[in-house]
């Protein structure tokens, strides 16, 4: 997977069942044909543990130095003291927008999640009797995550920007924000309170097409929405920055299962699709999805999704399937 003009991805395969299923990202890549060259950076709770270091200055230098991260997934324990590392990246790179397509059946949305502000600011002040976390809403992180939305309604249908305004005053400036960017790029959109929209992706999922959101917002609607479709192990996601971008399944590291080899592997797969869309490489992405739906639409299914296979039979009905495109 390398050649003399090729892109260089940063390689992330951190905790629990990340580095099982980035292995079987990184074949099903080779069997599509990518060419890419792999940069390992070790880096998450693993790291921490034996050096004491999650992710040092050096590491993000040669993360900055890739065209892109391709990521499996880490431990963020609830430590005070422990600074999670895809949190630091997505600040250190700027990946304002964290895209989260969903799509099964006749289900077909994306969550777009602001990335970088919101209750995940940073801002906090942790003390004995009294602790609190800034709420950071300002109008260019809305209007940015806003427009970003806007680009993929466009090709789309709709749009629902999802708040609490009746309550969080710093919604107030989110909404309005997002208004009159849909506005001015003339894109049908309506607005939704949070805890309308959860009640809504369960009943009637089918009337989402683009959601817009604050970051922990979009964080447990994702999670609801994977559920809606199936698994945690299905969902992909890109965050994207103006020139960087990070590739990870939405699941974390899935302690419960790590090591068993049945880690749906589909989410880090479809990660890996839209990292080759971004790269330029849109029908190899289209492939690779296609070959991921063949194998579920044949039963090849994990027990997150009711069937006994195992990860590497999930991914090798994956690699014949794009065998079987190419020949
Ligand atoms: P999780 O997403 O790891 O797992 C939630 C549930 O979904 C578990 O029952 C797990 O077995 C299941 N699941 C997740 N991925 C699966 C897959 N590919 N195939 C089959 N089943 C799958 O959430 P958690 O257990 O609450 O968190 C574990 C750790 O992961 C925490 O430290 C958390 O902070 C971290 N985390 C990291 C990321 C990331 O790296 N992007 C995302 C979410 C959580
Ligand atoms: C996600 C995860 C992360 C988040 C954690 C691991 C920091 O839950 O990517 O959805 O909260 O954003
Ligand atoms: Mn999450």
């Amino acid at each position: 997977m390398s050649g003399g003009s090729a892109k260089r991805v940063a390689v992330v395969r951190g905790d629990g069942i990340g580095p099982e299923v980035m292995e079987s990202a990184l074949e099903v890549l080779e069997a599509a044909g990518a060419q890419f060259e792999q940069i390992p950076v070790d880096i998450g709770l693993g790291r921490w543990r034996r050096t004491g270091i999650a992710m040092t200055k050096e590491d993000l230098q040669t993360i900055k130095e890739c065209d892109c991260v391709l990521f499996g997934a880490i431990t963020t324990p609830p430590d005070p003291g422990y600074r999670s590392v895809l949190l630091q990246l997505r600040r250190e790179l700027d990946l304002y927008a964290n895209i989260r397509p969903f799509s099964s059946g006749d289900l077909d949305f994306i969550i777009v999640r602001e990335n970088t502000e919101g209750l995940y600011s940073g801002i906090e002040d942790v003390g004995a009797e009294e602790s609190r976390t800034v709420r950071l809403i300002t109008r260019l992180g809305s209007e940015r995550i806003a427009r970003k939305a806007c680009d993929l309604a466009a090709k789309r249908s709709k749009l629902t920007i999802v708040h609490k305004a009746n309550v969080l005053k710093s919604d107030h400036l989110f909404l309005n924000t997002c208004r009159e960017v849909a506005e001015e790029r003339c894109i049908p959109f309506e607005d939704m309170l949070v805890d309308t929209a959860a009640y809504n992706l369960i009943v009637n999922p089918c009337r989402f097409d683009v959601l817009v959101t604050t970051n922990l917002f979009g964080d447990i609607l994702s999670d609801e929405a994977a559920g809606v479709i199936g698994s945690l192990g299905l969902c992909a996601s890109a965050n994207v920055g103006e020139a960087r971008a990070l590739f990870e399944p939405i699941h974390g590291s899935a302690p419960d299962i790590a090591g068993k080899g049945i880690a749906n592997p589909i989410g880090a797969i479809r990660s890996a699709a839209m990292m080759m869309e971004w790269l330029g490489e849109a029908e190899m992405a289209r492939r690779i999805d296609a070959a991921a739906e063949k194998a579920l639409d044949r039963g090849m299914k994990t027990p997150d999704l009711g069937g006994s296979c195992k990860t590497k039979d999930v991914t090798a009905a994956i690699v014949e399937n794009l065998l079987e495109m190419r020949s």
